[in-house]
């Protein structure tokens, strides 16, 4: 689901209200993924991160848990349904703060991150490039940007009885120019059924 307009924004906040609630019991084997996903992302104590369609705040604890006392975590979700299953979950304490927001139109100063991830969120992106440009815009030159899914691209279709398709913005074809048209450079790319990872560097500007 891409939403390239309000429509496409309510589309995917309605898609995900309706989900909100039952998101974590849904998926509840996946914390050693998260975990493991995070630890890849080279993160250090101090350093500024966003989680990036943060939904309930799975990936929080870690991502706090790698920049310590000292970091910044931030969680951005479109979703208020979401957002609110983090407080619901007991994660808020990890994060420095959550924003209502489109991570194509961050309320964020331009190079402020050290660090983006996003699980479960390339695939609603609006227009092919546009979400990325603005996650180079706030990430510094150098930082990360991890794309991660538990399940890969032919595991995760299976599940919603579908194909995958040469179109997918996550098949490697697809991703690797996008990322480089938009500010990142790919560090890495593994696609197996238990990980989807993508690993990208900031470009200097
Ligand atoms: C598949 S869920 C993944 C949630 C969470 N990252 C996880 O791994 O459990 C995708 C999340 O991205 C959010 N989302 C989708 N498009 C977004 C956008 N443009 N800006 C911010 N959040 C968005 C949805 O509201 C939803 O919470």
């Amino acid at each position: 689901m891409r939403h390239d307009s309000a429509d496409g924004r309510a589309a995917v906040r309605k898609f995900f209200t309706e989900r909100a609630a039952r998101w974590d019991t849904r998926f509840p084997d996946d914390g050693p993924a998260y975990a493991a996903a995070v630890a890849k992302v080279g993160l250090r104590p101090g350093d500024t991160v966003l989680d990036a369609g943060c939904g309930t705040g799975r990936a929080l604890p870690e991502l706090r848990s790698r920049v310590g006392a000292s970091g910044t975590v931030l969680g951005a979700d479109l979703t208020p349904a979401m957002l609110d299953e983090v407080a619901r979950a007991g994660r808020q304490p990890a994060a420095t703060a959550l924003l209502l927001a489109d991570v194509a139109r961050l309320p964020l100063r331009d190079g402020c991150l050290d660090a983006v991830f996003g699980a479960g969120l390339i695939s609603h992106l609006p227009g092919p490039g546009s979400g990325l440009s603005e996650l180079a815009r706030v990430v510094r030159p150098q930082g990360r940007l991890a794309l991660f899914h538990p399940l890969g691209r032919a595991a995760l279709a299976a599940r919603q009885g579908r194909r995958i398709t040469p179109q997918d913005i996550r098949a490697e074809p697809r991703l690797r120019p996008l990322l480089a048209a938009t500010g990142w450079r790919m560090l890495s790319y593994v696609d197996e059924d238990e990980r989807y990872l993508v690993l990208a560097e900031r470009e200097a500007v």
